[in-house]
């Protein structure tokens, strides 16, 4: 996913540009570029495929650009292939426009063959560049009418950086899709993809919505909506620590992350217990209303969506309710079944991610009340539906999350009980007992990250593995898949997770000596179940690691190669505590394959393009 930071003030842009770019690195990109302007030298543009530090070398860490005014963008392609030529800003043949793009413009080809047929030559293969173009083919001397009529004109999905040389005491931005904040300071403005780029310089930040303009110079932020009216917006003070967004002396962010999980969960929880209750703030879900609905259609994309495969068990158990799980980018094109008696439960970390906004804005046109469960406060997703639960896991900057899934989980865990309490599905015996072992959730989790040398120990006999397959029923079988993805974006192994009763039709043939199953055994009323399914790809030659709480370990040890025993939990509050090894033998195997495991090939931390 592409980043964006603007800057306009009194100090040079060159060093604050790259500084914020700096802090996007995490969103993953393929290419970087500045643009900024200067009274003597007109607009100074330098861009470079690679890593960003191959641009700050070029520029001298931003000293040899000067100028108090500028864009900085990190790429990640998507029309036209990673290329100094392609990168951003593009430029307008007239070179009074330069612009930074985050998203798709849909009708780019229509456009592009318009202005050509006026004359205009294009030079880059990006859909971003008929933007500037067609800025310039507007422009009359009104910067914001220019820009109005651009964005009337352009379909797609669009967070948009604008520098005109003809007014060069200002930045425009539009959002469509994409996020953009706005940082507000002292003498100076700044514009970003997102808050860790401005944190360092200002802590008060505005959000851009959906079709909205902003105009930023030194000493002034205005907002637009897209036929240039006048927009209030609130301004958020942002009160997490720049080192919430920094390594810690961790290795890789995804190590903090992981070890981060039981504060996370403590911080996500503990505000929603109030004397020994649950409150969900502003989910007046009351018996009437949770008696009516029809069903919950949980929608997700990811390790979010692996979080919903978990809450089907979690709230079908607690509420006796209906619950189906879909894939956001197949939720659109199913023709769901949704009606005004159906809950969304929208899961995202960045609140961000295109394909799990569109399900969510057909949910709603379906009559569905929308719940989301994100991380990112402000987010897009998190704006346009009817109700927010936020996970207080801080910014998690890995590419392959932990603490979001984590703490996501815990949320819905905390719904799924508050609901039964409502609903008396579940008697106030069953309701305590449940609640007390979740709120004991994160002593166990420390005690589990305690022993990760021990994980660490047998990723490194595993780590050559070409295929390695997470079996589990029920809870199991949900983070399993959790399991499996970690261990396939980070390490690049091939993995599958398989329902251990599913096996036998079909997929055991592929069980063979020294295939790795890793055997999820958490959930004990189907305990006697896994063990035979771990007898069955034993008897074919595979390696199996255990997967089980401390009271089955017993019984798993002497069937199994090698063993990982859990803290004893209520057998539904397991996946909190077994997705952890999980995590820690992805994270090893990665590191012993020597793999980029922040920035994992391929992807991104949001995937912002369909
Ligand atoms: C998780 O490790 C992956 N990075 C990815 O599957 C992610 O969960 C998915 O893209 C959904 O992202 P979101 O939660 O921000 O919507």
């Amino acid at each position: 996913m592409c980043g964006i930071v603007g800057y306009v003030g009194r100090e040079e842009a060159g060093p604050i540009l790259l500084d914020g770019l700096s802090r996007l690195e995490y969103r993953g990109y393929d290419s970087a570029g500045v643009a900024v302007y200067h009274p003597q030298v007109g607009l100074q543009v330098d861009k470079a495929k690679g890593r960003l530090q191959v641009l700050s070398d070029l520029l001298d860490g931003g000293k040899k650009i000067k100028g108090t005014l500028g864009l900085g963008h990190t790429r990640w392609a998507t029309h036209g292939r990673p290329s100094d030529v392609n990168s951003h800003p593009q430029v307008s043949e007239d070179g009074l426009f330069a612009v930074v793009h985050n998203g798709i413009i849909e009708n780019y080809s229509e456009i592009k063959e318009f202005l050509e047929s006026k004359g205009v030559s294009f030079v880059s293969e990006t859909d971003t560049e008929v933007v500037a173009q067609l800025l310039a083919y507007h422009y009359k001397g009104d910067l914001l009418e220019a820009v109005s009529k651009v964005l009337h004109r352009i379909r797609g999905a669009y967070a948009l950086g604008i520098l005109c040389a003809d007014q060069p005491d200002r930045i425009v931005a539009a959002r469509k899709d994409s996020p953009l904040i706005l940082g507000r300071g002292d003498g100076f403005n700044m514009l970003a993809s997102d808050v860790t780029a401005v944190i360092r310089y200002t802590r008060d930040v505005s959000y851009l919505d959906d079709g909205e303009i902003a105009q930023l110079t030194p000493n002034s932020v205005e907002v637009f909506d897209r036929y240039l009216r006048p927009v209030e917006k609130s301004v958020h003070h942002v009160d997490w620590e720049i080192s919430a967004a920094e390594k810690g002396g961790y290795e890789h962010f995804m190590a903090k992350e992981i070890m981060e999980q039981p504060k996370a969960f403590r911080d996500t929880v503990s505000p929603r217990i109030q004397d020994g209750e649950i409150v969900l703030e502003g989910l007046n879900f009351d018996r009437a209303y949770l008696t009516s609905l029809d069903k919950v259609y949980i929608i997700a994309c990811g390790s979010s969506y692996h979080v919903g495969m978990a809450g089907k068990y979690i709230l079908e158990k607690l509420l006796r309710k209906p619950v189906e799980v879909a894939l956001a980018s197949e939720f659109r094109y199913c023709d769901p079944i949704v009606t005004d008696k159906t809950l969304a439960l929208v899961i995202s970390q960045s609140g961000e991610t295109i394909d799990t906004l569109a399900a969510l804005r057909e949910a709603k046109r379906l009559g569905a009340t929308v719940l989301s469960i994100v991380n990112v406060v402000g987010s897009t997703i998190a704006r346009e539906s009817d109700k927010v639960l936020y996970t207080w896991a801080g910014p998690e900057i890995a590419v392959a999350t932990t603490k979001a899934y984590t703490t996501q989980l815990a949320l819905v865990y905390l719904l799924a009980l508050s609901c039964a309490k409502t609903l008396d599905s579940l008697s106030p015996e069953e309701y305590q007992e449940l609640l007390r072992g979740f709120l004991r959730l994160p002593d166990k989790m420390e005690a589990i990250l305690k022993h990760r040398d021990y994980i660490q120990y047998l990723a490194s006999h595993y780590f050559n593995h070409s295929s390695i397959f997470f079996i589990g029923r029920n809870l199991d079988y949900a983070v399993g898949m959790e399991a499996s993805l970690k261990l396939k974006e980070i390490s690049y192994i091939h993995s599958e997770a398989y329902a251990a009763g599913e096996l036998k039709h079909g997929t055991i043939s592929l069980i063979e000596p020294g295939t790795l199953v890793i055997a999820l055994a958490g959930y004990a009323p189907l305990f006697e179940k896994l063990v035979s399914n771990v007898v069955e790809v034993k008897s074919r030659g595979a390696d199996v690691i255990g997967v089980t709480s401390a009271a089955q370990t017993g019984w798993l040890a002497p069937k199994v190669d090698a063993i990982i025993p859990l803290p004893d939990a209520h057998p539904l509050l397991l996946p909190s505590l077994e997705v952890l090894p999980m995590q820690l033998f992805a994270y090893y195997v990665a590191l012993q394959r020597g793999c980029d495991i922040d920035k994992p090939r391929n992807l991104a931390k949001s995937v912002t393009v369909e």
